[in-house]
């Protein structure tokens, strides 16, 4: 039969206090109500894989609006509500948040399609998911708090390493599941379970990836890029036939395995020394495998998958990286002021792709030593300046105090008396 298991004692070795706090509070806020709450998905799968995770999937047999409104108030949180899909997010502190649903059913019109939704109880909720190792429960309630509830084999498949779907048509209904699955392979070194992988292959073969909206794809394409390391789920990608949909002609056996395995440190390097928090590994990624196809694969990639502004630009900026590389390389002296005339106004990403192409220590520290003194420096006298110094206002203002700023990237002036007295050497020399 059945084994009852109790996860209490390792979600409180693992969890730090104010998730226990929420846990329990959770738990007691349903049993006023009259309702039963569980935690489920991938905070429960990835507890029992000891994999660091603080994303909270509540589902509530009741109404998941109002245990949500309750919760926040009890912990002193927000609350927002998206009425039409019975979900809510509870957020503390302005950033962390939690997912409550209502335990609900979903139905597919047809293939592809978002799914439709209807009210329904916890085991009917998880059957509608992907995989076992997701259909894991605990639940909440003072009298079965830590409960592990178990109904499709998820432990099993935990322990086994497999990643197995519920139901055939699975594939069919969602084919993003199909990247999904890959992802879950890669991530937790797990294998697709032989039958799986069998529906998995019938899907990519009855084309269902083609029913796709582009963006669904390239949501998907992003999650398996922002692993730790994507590569492997990209070669999965290819083998089972996925990688047709999304860059055909792109051959990633030619991808540049040194450059690719630096990607994370360099983004580390990066992030930590301009203190930039907002990095986007998956674009560095993204560029890496664009630069790797022709012109027409990589225009008619852009054209159809949403990418943002901010997106396109790295792609774009990626794309010359390799000629403005080829040019630092054969300058004789590398100026500041001459590579800001290059990469002036990169993107971060575009930035790091450059820096992973240099592998000369000298050109690494010239690109670095400018990155440096853009960040450090700032002119220190403005048109105010200029004005007391004679000059008649204009467009000349901009001239100098651009010159002047390129004067200071390469270091030539390096205090506002040294600017000011520039200033009065282009006057005398009638520069200006
Ligand atoms: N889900 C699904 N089909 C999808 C997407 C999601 O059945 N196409 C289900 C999964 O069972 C998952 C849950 O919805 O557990 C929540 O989805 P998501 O937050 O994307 O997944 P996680 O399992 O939390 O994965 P990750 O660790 O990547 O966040």
């Amino acid at each position: 039969g059945h084994d009852y298991f109790n996860v209490k004692e390792l979600l409180e070795a693992k969890m730090p206090y104010d998730i226990l706090h929420l846990l329990k509070t959770a738990g007691e806020v349903a049993e006023e109500l009259g309702y039963k709450v569980y935690c489920v998905g991938g905070f429960v799968r990835d507890l029992l894989l000891s994999y660091p995770n603080f994303d909270i999937d509540l589902v509530v047999e009741g109404e998941g609006e109002k245990l949500a409104i309750s919760l926040a108030e009890r912990l002193g949180g927000r609350v927002r509500i998206h009425k039409r899909f019975g979900t809510a997010v509870v957020i503390i502190n302005d950033d962390f948040k939690i997912d409550v649903a209502t335990a609900r059913t979903e139905y597919y019109e047809f293939p592809a399609a978002l799914p439709k939704v209807e009210k329904s109880s916890l085991r009917e909720d998880l059957y509608r998911r992907d995989f076992t190792i997701n259909t894991l429960a605990v639940a909440l309630n003072p009298d079965r708090y830590g409960e592990l509830i178990d109904y499709f084999g998820g432990r099993r498949d935990l322990e086994q390493k497999y990643i197995r779907i519920l139901y055939n048509l699975s594939f069919i209904e969602d084919p993003t599941r199909i990247m999904r699955a890959i992802r879950f392979e890669t991530r937790y070194g797990f294998t697709i379970e032989p039958d799986t992988l069998r529906l998995a292959q019938d899907a990519v073969e009855r084309r269902m990836l083609g029913k796709l909206s582009y963006k669904r794809i390239l949501q998907e394409l992003i999650l398996i890029l922002s692993e730790p390391d994507p590569m492997p789920a990209l070669i999965r990608m290819k083998e089972i036939g996925v990688w047709e949909y999304v860059l055909p002609d792109v051959d990633l056996d030619r991808a540049d395995e040194g450059l690719w395995r630096r990607i994370p440190s360099v983004v580390a390097w990066f992030k930590e020394r301009y203190h930039a928090l907002y990095v986007k590994t998956w674009l560095v990624y993204l560029g890496a495998i664009l630069a790797l196809a022709d012109q027409e694969s990589r225009e008619k990639f852009l054209a159809c998958y949403p990418l943002d502004r901010q997106a396109l630009k790295a792609v774009k900026e990626i794309e010359k990286a390799g000629m403005v590389w080829q040019e630092i390389a054969a300058a004789r002296d590398i100026k500041s002021s001459w590579l800001d005339k290059l990469i002036n106004g990169w993107e971060k990403e575009s930035l790091i792709y450059l820096l992973l192409l240099v592998r000369e220590e000298k050109i690494w520290e010239k690109i670095v030593e400018y990155l440096d003194r853009k960040e450090k420096i700032k002119l220190e006298i403005n048109g105010h300046d200029l004005r007391i110094l004679g000059l008649k206002p204009g467009p000349v203002y901009k001239k100098i105090l651009d010159e002047l700023y390129l004067l200071k990237l390469d270091g030539i002036v390096k205090d506002k008396d040294e600017e000011i007295n520039m200033v009065k050497k282009w006057i005398k020399e009638s520069w200006i």
